[in-house]
């Protein structure tokens, strides 16, 4: 085949605009829109672009770009993939796949462990090694329905000042951190994007000490018809359960202005309990029997292992058991991780190597995106191996391997 992948010139952006625009047609996104997306994004510019060329010509592009993701703990460089266009006279001939594993032996080569995406279709990327790697519950309530405190709700103020945002943005670092997985390491850039708008308000929850211990970004969503406006609640993070309750009481006062609240919760929030009604607006969702629809069960991003020792090796466990285990994994694009791997844990952490021979506690086999998802905190191993996903010789070991990987669930504010 005559086609090469490789990093874009810096004289190829047009083209590789037009291929975009081809992709993702819109009115509003014209080809000099994409010019400047491609080369001023807020994750990445020139330096992430990856294009498919034939006999001179540009027949698709993507963005690699140059992430970090909090897994467990640990910021991990990741590639974020991105603005996935084929030219649509090459479509349904695998060329999406071909440019995309070349890309993945180019981001190992850069350093990434692992990769995360938004999927135009969650199987298209399945075959690709991706697994889903996130959950939201979203619910539609009038504010009032959320639990006032008037003690917690007095703490809570504008973001107005640059000190207010500073003291959001360390929220959120320390949150990412210490309390939940799967966000991602935010630049300057990167947040231009997420806060700043207009439409948009940020408040603060600050403690008894001073000290920022939550925050929460809306969206005022004035721009829709008079009857079918909300308040979108975009972010909310906090670091204490003084400053969860102050902005649950600071979403509820606001009932008087908007009669409905768009909020995406966690699905270990458990967000459902502390409202006095969890229930979607009438008929706007099919019952069951006597049942009612609480929330709408929201999937987006996907993670992939791009490299097996390397993303093991930092991930932190939680348990101090000691086992070793033999894993084989069925990656179809990166053979280089297949294995078969020895994989050491022990004192909350992997040593992997490759596989030799000897006895091992068990072995554990699966694909690579049941991997990826595991890895994450997306899926206990005990729900891939009873889902079929995965095997295990030695199910007696399923508890010690359940208890050291798990994490919260994954979660990722950021859109790229
Ligand atoms: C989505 C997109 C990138 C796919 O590009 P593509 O080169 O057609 O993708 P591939 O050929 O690798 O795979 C597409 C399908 O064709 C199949 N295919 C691959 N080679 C084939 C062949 N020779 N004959 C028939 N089908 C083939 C693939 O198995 C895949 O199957 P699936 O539908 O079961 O998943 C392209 O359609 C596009 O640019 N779309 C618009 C923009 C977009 O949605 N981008 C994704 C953003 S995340």
């Amino acid at each position: 085949m005559s086609e090469t992948f490789r990093p874009a010139l810096p004289d190829e952006i047009p083209e590789v605009a037009r291929l975009e625009a081809h992709s993702f047609p819109s009115t509003t996104r014209t080809h000099q829109w994409w010019e400047n997306w491609l080369v001023h994004g807020p994750h990445g510019g020139l330096e992430s672009l990856w294009v498919a060329e034939e006999r001179g010509r540009l027949i698709g592009a993507c963005q690699l770009l140059w992430l970090r993701q909090w897994i467990a703990g640990v910021a991990m460089p990741v590639m974020g993939l991105a603005s996935v266009a084929i030219a649509p006279t090459h479509r349904r001939r695998g060329l999406a796949g071909r440019m995309l594993t070349a890309g993945f032996d180019h981001a190992r080569e850069r350093g990434d462990v692992g990769s995360a995406l938004y999927p135009f279709r969650a199987s298209f990327y399945e075959q690709l090694g991706y697994g889903l790697a996130g959950e939201a519950h979203q619910y539609q309530l009038p504010p009032g329905l959320l639990p006032d405190d008037k003690v917690e709700r007095m703490r809570v103020r504008l973001v107005d000042t640059p000190e207010d945002e500073a003291a959001m943005r360390a929220v959120y670092a320390e949150a990412s951190q210490r309390l939940q997985s799967g966000q991602l390491d935010r630049t300057a850039r990167s947040w231009r994007n997420s806060w700043g708008g207009e439409d948009q308000a940020a408040v603060v929850y600050w403690g008894e000490s001073g000290q920022a211990e939550g925050y929460a970004i809306v969206r005022y969503r004035a721009d829709l018809p008079i009857d079918k406006r909300f308040l979108e609640v975009e972010e909310r993070v906090w670091l204490t359960l003084g400053a969860q309750k102050g902005i649950y009481a600071w979403l509820s006062s606001l009932g008087d202005q908007w009669r409905e609240l768009v909020y995406r919760a966690h699905p270990e929030e458990g967000f459902g309990d502390r409202i006095s009604e969890p229930r979607l607006p009438l008929l706007s969702n099919p019952g069951w029997g006597l049942w009612f629809p609480s929330a709408t069960l929201l999937r987006g991003p996907m993670f992939r292992v791009l490299d097996v020792p390397e993303a093991l090796g930092m991930r932190s466990l939680h348990t101090d058991e000691e086992m070793t285990l033999r894993l084989d994994v069925d990656d179809e694009q990166v053979q280089e991780n297949r294995g078969p791997w020895r994989v050491r844990i022990e004192g909350g952490r992997m040593e992997v190597e490759p596989y030799r021979g000897g006895a091992v506690d068990a072995t554990f086999s699966l694909p690579m995106d049941t991997l990826s998802r595991i890895f994450i905190g997306a899926l206990a191993p005990w729900q891939a191996v009873a889902g079929g996903l995965a095997h295990i010789d030695r199910p007696e070991y399923m508890k010690t391997l359940d208890h050291a990987w798990a994490v919260p669930k994954p979660w990722t504010f950021d859109k790229f």
